[in-house]
């Protein structure tokens, strides 16, 4: 009798995990990132083989079209994570907590948090702030809850911020990401900070950093998919490099779509039943 197949690995237990994630800084292996709303994209994100998938609050911008990342709520953040995570079968997926999802309190942190990762098969929560969440990251780490830490630019705090500003302060980011390490963050966004700053910061804490204009330095990169896919219709930051254009490519098929209805070409036998 022939041997019986291997079972087949679960594409479940092929996901990159946490420690994993942190171990790329001391490989010095490049980590990308991007974000991912619903499950097609996600899935095409997956394919591509990047490292973090990142169910950002952008969504409120790009997806929802608000004006900043401060209306989408704790709901709708779990019903975008719901799909990616059914979609993602590599990447670590992180999920951003809304404002003001962990403003509340340590144990409302840790309820909104365990929410997130109870619904969602997301691996880790993201949260904007440095030293001054120190103690929520330290509780929800405590409490299993893998955190990554943004700071910098901290979109959430636009209206505190004056607008979306390149951040200076070297000695308070500094201050910021070594609080974040301390406190258990496994990882550490920098958005908006000088190239420079960026490096010392990379340089003198022991998780990864992952800039987005941030400069090249940083231990890895991230950038929000509509940006990437040439598909943001309105500001585009400086830091953003489109690799495509489907803000042309996707109204050019639509029209031409359109144009085959009128015509009568679409559509043809091959496209009907016997
Ligand atoms: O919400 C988001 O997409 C983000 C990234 C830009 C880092 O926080």
């Amino acid at each position: 009798m022939a041997d019986a197949p291997p079972p087949k690995e679960s594409p479940r237990q092929k996901r990159i995990t946490v420690p994993q994630f942190t171990a790329f800084k001391q490989a010095a292996q490049k980590i990308t990132m991007v974000t991912a709303y619903d499950y097609p994209l996600a899935r095409l994100v997956d394919e591509a083989g990047v490292e973090g998938v990142l169910v950002g609050d952008s969504m409120s911008m790009v997806v929802q079209g608000h004006e900043n990342t401060l209306p989408v709520t704790l709901d709708e953040i779990i019903y975008h994570a719901e799909m990616v995570g059914r979609a993602i079968d590599r990447a670590l997926v992180i999920v951003d907590m809304p404002f003001p999802s962990y403003h509340l309190g340590k144990h409302k942190a840790i309820e909104n948090a365990g929410r997130i990762l109870k619904k969602t098969r997301c691996q880790a929560v993201k949260l904007e702030g440095g030293a001054d969440q120190a103690e929520t990251i330290q509780a929800l780490v405590s409490a299993g809850i893998p955190v990554m830490a943004h700071c910098g630019l901290r979109p959430q705090s636009v209206h505190q911020q004056g607008g979306y500003r390149v951040q200076r302060d070297e000695n308070a980011l500094l201050n910021d990401a070594r609080a974040a390490t301390e406190a258990g963050a496994f990882a550490v966004v920098l958005e908006c900070v000088p190239s420079n700053i960026a490096k010392r910061i990379t340089e003198h804490v022991e998780i990864p950093t992952i800039g987005i204009g941030a400069g090249p330095a940083c231990d890895g990169q991230v950038l929000v998919l509509h940006d990437i896919l040439g598909l943001t219709c309105d500001y585009v930051p400086r830091f953003v490099k489109a690799y495509a254009d489907l803000k042309t490519e996707i109204p050019n098929a639509i029209s031409r779509f359109r144009d085959e209805v009128r015509s009568g070409q679409f559509p043809a036998a091959e496209h009907g039943y016997k």
